[in-house]
């Protein structure tokens, strides 16, 4: 029988980075579900598309071909055939990523596309509301928070490190935005799943998170 890890939370927590380890540790699948919304946004930014026509999002979203593939240590996003696992990155796609996502269409399909993906293998599974919407029976649920500071400081290391140019006080500004538009939208809002285990990466490192939430898994 199949077994999924839901990591869900806001912007910056170290979702990606601890999922990813995580996977790798219990030798299973990982899904960063925030890449195919990223994908989308990225596709609305290029076509220069309005994002309150839902018409054409979702004409534009029936023309899209997201194809995620493990290479074992990193996770390779294809947009329509072409590797834009960096070009996704960039700060101004976060923004429309969460734009795009607050779409029920979208989020239809995505959550579909997920589901089938969690289906085939053990799988970490890392987003917003996978715990709560995607995979409500998800065998292990966590929900990784961090302080506004200390998940800016984060994002901007991670910006600045692949040579993007940000501003501290505008970064932390479009955190807390995306954070409330993520966390109000209609559908699918980003919540802590009722059954999930709460943690609070604040003042822990890396190792620390995993090794707490491997208690929790061996048990
Ligand atoms: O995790 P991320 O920063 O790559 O996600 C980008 C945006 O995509 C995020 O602001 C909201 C949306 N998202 C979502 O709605 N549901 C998910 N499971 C993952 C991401």
């Amino acid at each position: 029988m199949v077994y999924n890890i839901a990591i869900d939370g806001p912007a910056g927590a170290g979702k990606s980075t601890i999922a990813r380890l995580l996977a790798h540790t219990l030798n299973v699948a990982y899904l960063d579900t925030g890449a195919m919304y990223r994908c989308l946004g990225l596709k609305v930014i290029q076509h220069d598309i309005n994002i309150n026509d839902t018409q054409q999002i979702n004409d534009l979203l029936a023309n899209t071909d997201i194809r995620i593939e493990n290479n074992g240590k990193r996770q390779l996003i294809f947009l329509d055939g072409k590797d834009v696992s960096t070009d996704i990155r960039a700060h101004a796609v976060s923004n429309m990523a969460s734009e795009v996502s607050a779409n029920e269409q979208v989020r239809i399909a995505m959550a579909q596309k997920q589901r089938e993906m969690a289906a085939l293998a053990n799988c970490v599974l890392e987003g917003r509301e996978i715990g709560t919407y995607v995979l409500p029976n998800a065998k292990y649920k966590f929900f990784l928070t961090a302080s506004v500071d200390i998940r800016t400081q984060r994002r901007f290391n991670q910006l600045t490190a692949t040579g993007q140019t940000v501003d501290y006080n505008q970064l932390r500004a479009d955190i807390i935005l995306r954070d409330t538009k993520d966390a109000t939208r209609p559908v699918a809002p980003l919540r802590c799943a009722e059954d999930a285990i709460k943690i609070d990466s604040s003042h822990l490192t890396i190792e620390q998170v995993i090794e707490l939430m491997l208690t929790y898994i061996k048990e």
